[in-house]
C-alpha cells in the first residue's frame, strides 16, 4: 500500500485535512489546534518542515517541526527543530507513513542548514530513525520527562557538539 504514498510539503489546501488527521489520530483537538497555531507564528514555523503524506489525493499523514532554542548555562541560545506533532489517519497506520514522514522531514531540514532535532516521543520508535536520548548531549526538556522518551539527532556531524542545555519550545505548545 506504502508505494502510493507520495510525500511533500503541505499546501494552504492541505490545511483542513491536516487539522482532520490530527483530530483523528489524537482522538481530540488539541494537536490539530497546535499545528494551526504553529503555522501562524512566522518566528518558529518553517514551511518546507510541514510535510503531508498523501494516497490518491487523499491526505493521510502529517509531520511538523518547528524552530526552538536550546538555552545553555550562559543564557546563550543555540537553534535546534522540535518534532511534533505526527500523525497518520488510524487506519493507515503501521504502514511505514509515519517513518516516511521522519525520513523525508529529517532530509528536508538538513537541506535547509539545520544542525538537529529533538523528539518527545517513544523510546522503541524514534531511535530507529537514528534519535538517542538527548541526556547524551546533556540537553534536557523544560518539565520532567523520563530520559529514555526525550531525544536527539544531529542531521550534521557534530551538530549538537558543544551544545547543551534546557529546550525552551514555543510559547504555542504551553496550551497542549
Ligand atoms: C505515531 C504515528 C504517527 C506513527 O505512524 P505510523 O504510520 O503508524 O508509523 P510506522 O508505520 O512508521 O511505524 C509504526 C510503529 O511505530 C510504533 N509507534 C510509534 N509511535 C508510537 C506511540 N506513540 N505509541 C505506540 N507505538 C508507537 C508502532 O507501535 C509501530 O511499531 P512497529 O513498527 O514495531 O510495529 C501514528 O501511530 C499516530 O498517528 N499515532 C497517534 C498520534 C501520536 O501518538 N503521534 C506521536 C506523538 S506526536
Amino acid at each position: 500500500m506504502t508505494e502510493r504514498i507520495n510525500i511533500r510539503q503541505e499546501t494552504k489546501d492541505d490545511f483542513s485535512a491536516v487539522f482532520e488527521v490530527n483530530h483523528l489520530a489524537f482522538g481530540q483537538d488539541s494537536e490539530a489546534k497546535l499545528v494551526d497555531a504553529l503555522r501562524n507564528n512566522p518566528v518558529v514555523f518553517v514551511p518546507e518542515l510541514s510535510i503531508v503524506a498523501t494516497e490518491s489525493n487523499q491526505t493521510v499523514g502529517h509531520i511538523l517541526f518547528t524552530k526552538i532554542n536550546i538555552i545553555d548555562d550562559q543564557g546563550e541560545a543555540h537553534e535546534s527543530l522540535a518534532l511534533a506533532p505526527m500523525a497518520v489517519r488510524p487506519e493507515f497506520q503501521k504502514c511505514g507513513i509515519g517513518g516516511q514522514l521522519i525520513r523525508k522531514g529529517l532530509e528536508v531540514a538538513k537541506g535547509l542548514g539545520f544542525q538537529s532535532v529533538i523528539v518527545l516521543g517513544h523510546e522503541h520508535y524514534y531511535p530507529k530513525f537514528g534519535f538517542e536520548p538527548a541526556e547524551k548531549w546533556n540537553i534536557k526538556a523544560p518539565f520532567e520527562v523520563p530520559s529514555n522518551v526525550f531525544m536527539a539527532i544531529e542531521l550534521v556531524k557534530d551538530g549538537l557538539k558543544n551544545i547543551s542545555g534546557r529546550v525552551v519550545y514555543p510559547k504555542e505548545f504551553e496550551t497542549v
